[in-house]
C-alpha cells in the first residue's frame, strides 16, 4: 500500500507509525487538529527519516473540512485512525465530548472513506474494551464487559460500528486492541507529551525523574499479586508500530471484512516492579509512595498476543527494560537534561 492517510498522526503512537511508513517508503498525509499534540513534532518526524510529511489541521469532527479534505487528496489506499481522545478519566467528567471526536468523528470519516472508495482501515482499539477478564492472558475470544467509562465504550461502539460497516459495504478493517504503550523512538526525539498533567505511570515515572513532578504515587499496594501492586502489559511503542504495518500487509492479501488482533507482549509487569527497572536501567533514582487505590483500576491485565503472531506475523521484541531506557532518553531530550 503506497498512500496513507493517518488521523491524529502527531500524537504519541501516531507518530512512530508515519516514521515506519516513511521508512517504507509510503507516501503519508496526516490528518490532525492538534488538539493534544505539537506541530513541532513533524521536524522530529523529519529529522529521523529526512522526509516532510504533509498535515492538514482538520478536526474529524468538522464533516465539511473533511469533505474538502478528501477532495483535495485523492487515492488513498488506506487509513490508519488514531485521532481520539484518549483518557478515561475526563471521558468520565466529559462524555459529550468523548461521544463526539471519538464516535461522531469515526462516523464522518468512514463516511468519506466509502465516497472515495477506501477499503482498507486499521484502527485504534484497547484492552479497554474486555473490561476485568475471566482468564488471564486475555485472548480476542475474551468476552466483553459492560465498559467502565465513555472512553472505553466509545472503543467498543468503534469496533461495533467497524464491525458493520464492514460487513455492508467494500470496507476491509482490522482493530488492534492496544495493551500499554511505552516507551519512544530510539532517537529520542519523538515520544509521549503529555499536554498536561500525564495520565499514565511511564510519564509519570519519567517526569518525576526529570523533577517535573514532585512525587510518584503507587496506587495501591495490596492487590492480589505477588508485590501488591497491579500487573500490565507495557509494549514498546516501536513494536506497537511494527503491529500497523503487519496489519496494512495483511490487509492486502486478506478476504476477510473485520478483524480484531491483541497487540501485547504477552508479559504482565507490576508497577514496582516497573519503578524498580527504571532505577537500575538509568541509575536516576525515584522518589516515590504507596498511595490509595485508583477508582476503576483492575489488578492484573495481560495479553495473549498469539493470534497476531500467527495471522499478522507479529511479535514484540523489545523488552520493558529498553522501553525504559528509550522513554527516559525521551524525556531527558525534550527538557534539555542532556
Ligand atoms: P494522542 O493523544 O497522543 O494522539 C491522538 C492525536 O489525535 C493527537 O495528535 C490529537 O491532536 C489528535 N486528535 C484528537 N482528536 C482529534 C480530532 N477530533 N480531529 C483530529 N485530530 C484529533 O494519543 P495516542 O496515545 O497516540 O493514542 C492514539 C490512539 O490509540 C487513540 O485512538 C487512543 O484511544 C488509542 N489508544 C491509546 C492508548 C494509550 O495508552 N496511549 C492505549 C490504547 C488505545
Ligand atoms: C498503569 C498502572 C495504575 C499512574 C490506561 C487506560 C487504558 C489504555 C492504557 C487507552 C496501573 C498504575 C499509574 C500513577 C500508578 N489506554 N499507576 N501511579 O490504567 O492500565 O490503562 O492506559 O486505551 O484504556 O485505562 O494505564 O498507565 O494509567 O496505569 O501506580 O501515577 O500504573 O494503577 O496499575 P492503565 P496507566
Amino acid at each position: 500500500m503506497n498512500k496513507i492517510l493517518v488521523t491524529g498522526g502527531l500524537g504519541y503512537i501516531g507518530s512512530h507509525v508515519v516514521v515506519q511508513l516513511l521508512e517504507k517508503e509510503c507516501q503519508v498525509v496526516i490528518l490532525d487538529d492538534l488538539s493534544n499534540s505539537h506541530e513541532s513534532v513533524l521536524d522530529g518526524i523529519y529529522a529521523i527519516t529526512d522526509k516532510r510529511v504533509q498535515l492538514e489541521k482538520i478536526d474529524i469532527k468538522d464533516k465539511s473540512s473533511l469533505i474538502d479534505f478528501f477532495d483535495q487528496h485523492q487515492g488513498f489506499d488506506g487509513v490508519i485512525h488514531f485521532a481520539a481522545k484518549k483518557s478515561v478519566g475526563e471521558s468520565v467528567v466529559h462524555p459529550l465530548m468523548y461521544y463526539q471526536d471519538n464516535i461522531l468523528g469515526l462516523l464522518n470519516l468512514l463516511e468519506l472513506c466509502l465516497a472515495h472508495k477506501i477499503s482498507n482501515f486499521i484502527f485504534s482499539s484497547s484492552c479497554t474494551v474486555y473490561g476485568e477478564p475471566d482468564c488471564l492472558p486475555i485472548s480476542e475470544t475474551e468476552s466483553i464487559k459492560p465498559a467502565a467509562s465513555a472512553y472505553g465504550a466509545t472503543k467498543q461502539m468503534g469496533e461495533q460500528i467497524l464491525y458493520d460497516f464492514s460487513k455492508a459495504y467494500p470496507l476491509r478493517t482490522i482493530s488492534l486492541r492496544y495493551f500499554n504503550p511505552v516507551g519512544a523512538h530510539p532517537s529520542g526525539l519523538i515520544g509521549e507529551l503529555p499536554l498536561n498533567i500525564p495520565q499514565n505511570l511511564v510519564p509519570f515515572v519519567t517526569q518525576t525523574a526529570a523533577g517535573v513532578l514532585k512525587e510518584l504515587v503507587v496506587f495501591g499496594d495490596d492487590y492480589n499479586t505477588p508485590d501488591g501492586s497491579c500487573i500490565r502489559d507495557y509494549i514498546h511503542v516501536q513494536d506497537l508500530a511494527e503491529a500497523h504495518i503487519a496489519a496494512l500487509e495483511y490487509l492486502k492479501d486478506s478476504n476477510q471484512s473485520y478483524e480484531v488482533f491483541n497487540i501485547g507482549t504477552g508479559k504482565g509487569t507490576s508497577v514496582l516492579e516497573l519503578i524498580n527497572t527504571f532505577v537500575e536501567v538509568t541509575g536516576v533514582p525515584l522518589s516515590y509512595r504507596i498511595g490509595e487505590r485508583r477508582d476503576g483500576d483492575l489488578e492484573a491485565l495481560y495479553a495473549d498476543p498469539q493470534k497476531a503472531t500467527k495471522k499478522l506475523g507479529w511479535k514484540s521484541k523489545l523488552d520493558i527494560q529498553q522501553a525504559l531506557v528509550d522513554a527516559w532518553n525521551w524525556e531527558q531530550r525534550y527538557r534539555k537534561l542532556k
